[in-house]
């Protein structure tokens, strides 16, 4: 297939390997590390049409772009064709290279509004709202699917044919239906019958834990590209390792970059409260594949300060020197990376998949038309 118009657009590599929206997750400091380890393009997280249609100032926080950056897109879900076309003409005008349509969301609240993965049930909508999309920006323009809502609606050849006559220039496949969880296996022989069937790229997406899953996603489904989701949590280290199958990460690379992870933490959030609550669960996840990471894992979430994190990591690091550990242990995905989302946050300060700015602050009016 000759070279994609809009990757070239974007002078993003041969192959991609991109990090994934990722809703609670994916601010400027944790995007900004995983470009650091070779990310080809990151994204904000999922932002909702009518948060941004009814200018609510948290969803706007949300879009802040580092001026360090260098590619960045935005992702948008929405109930009709209207609202996400119109948001998208509010994103354009913002500043991210890429705009992408999230239609694979499978949070309940996020479903309900007829967003997110809702839309798989209605291919005839999915054309509609990419065609729209499309009319509404010039930036390259892609979207993220899932197979289907349940076994009995397996839309996916509908949703791709849908979205390329509607004009996205990719779409990202997450192998999976809407109905099943993480526990369900990647179907790669259907991303592969998507990949026959269209003349745009596809990417990649579920269980990239290592380069060996990349590798295979690549060889079976004739993937463009990859997206990584779960694989980057607490493992900034997999776009590396996908790029020249060096795994390995010795204890002062990982001090070096969880320390410089939390400078941008203060930059961005300050030195207390809300930056520190927002990385202990980074924290959590970089404890993995050490030994001795359960004493970390059981102070993190007592911490209240960039400074008291700082504290804990580089005590923790000079433990792990003191007992002669220099080197990371391989950590199987299905011991270490199978995560539940909600699982360890706190959920009082921090926000989790779900919380991502549908719920409108009290007071706001829409945009005019
Ligand atoms: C914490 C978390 C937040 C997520 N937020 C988003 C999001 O904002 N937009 C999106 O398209 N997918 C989101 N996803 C889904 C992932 O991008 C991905 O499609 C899914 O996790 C499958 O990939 P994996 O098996 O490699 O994790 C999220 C997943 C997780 C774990």
């Amino acid at each position: 297939m000759p070279r994609c118009p809009a990757f070239e657009k974007l002078g993003l590599p041969e192959f991609p390997i991109i990090l994934a929206p990722l809703a609670g997750v994916s601010d400027h400091p944790f995007r900004r590390v995983c470009a650091g380890q070779g990310a080809s393009l990151t994204y904000v997280e999922m932002l909702s049409a009518k948060a941004i249609l009814y200018k609510s100032q948290r969803t706007f926080d949300m879009m802040a772009r580092h001026a360090e950056e260098s590619v960045l897109g935005v992702q948008v879900t929405g109930g009709s064709a209207d609202d996400v076309a119109r948001a998208i003409e509010i994103l354009d005008k913002q500043p991210f290279d890429t705009i992408d349509i999230n239609m694979g969301c499978p949070v309940t609240k996020v479903v309900k509004t007829g967003s997110g993965s809702a839309i798989l049930k209605e291919p005839e909508r999915v054309y509609e709202t990419v065609r729209r999309g499309r009319q509404a920006t010039d930036k390259p323009f892609s979207v993220k699917v899932r197979l289907g809502w349940d076994r009995s609606q397996v839309s996916i050849f509908e949703v791709a044919d849908a979205a390329e006559k509607g004009g996205a220039d990719w779409i990202t496949i997450h192998g999976r239906l809407r109905s099943e969880d993480y526990s369900f296996p990647v179907d790669l022989a259907t991303i592969a019958a998507v990949r026959r069937r269209l003349a745009i790229p596809v990417i990649g997406n579920g269980n990239i834990f290592s380069q060996g899953d990349a590798l295979q996603m690549r060889e079976r489904s004739r993937v463009d590209g990859v997206m990584v989701s779960r694989g980057a949590l607490g493992n900034p280290w997999i776009f590396r390792e996908i790029m020249t199958g060096n795994s390995e990460v010795s204890a002062d690379e990982w001090l070096q970059t969880v320390t410089e992870h939390l400078t941008w933490q203060q930059q961005a959030y300050g030195p207390g409260g809300m930056g520190a609550v927002c990385m202990r669960k980074h924290l959590l996840w970089y404890a993995k594949g050490w030994p001795g990471a359960k004493n970390l894992r059981e102070r993190i979430n007592t911490a209240d300060s960039i400074e008291s994190c700082l504290t804990m990591v580089q005590e923790f690091h000079r433990d792990l020197l003191a007992a002669g550990v220099t080197r990371r242990l391989q950590v199987a995905a299905e011991q270490g990376f199978i995560w539940d989302p909600k699982y360890e946050m706190d959920r009082k300060l921090d926000r989790g998949v779900g919380d991502d700015g549908l719920g409108l602050e009290p007071g706001l009016e829409p945009v005019p038309r």
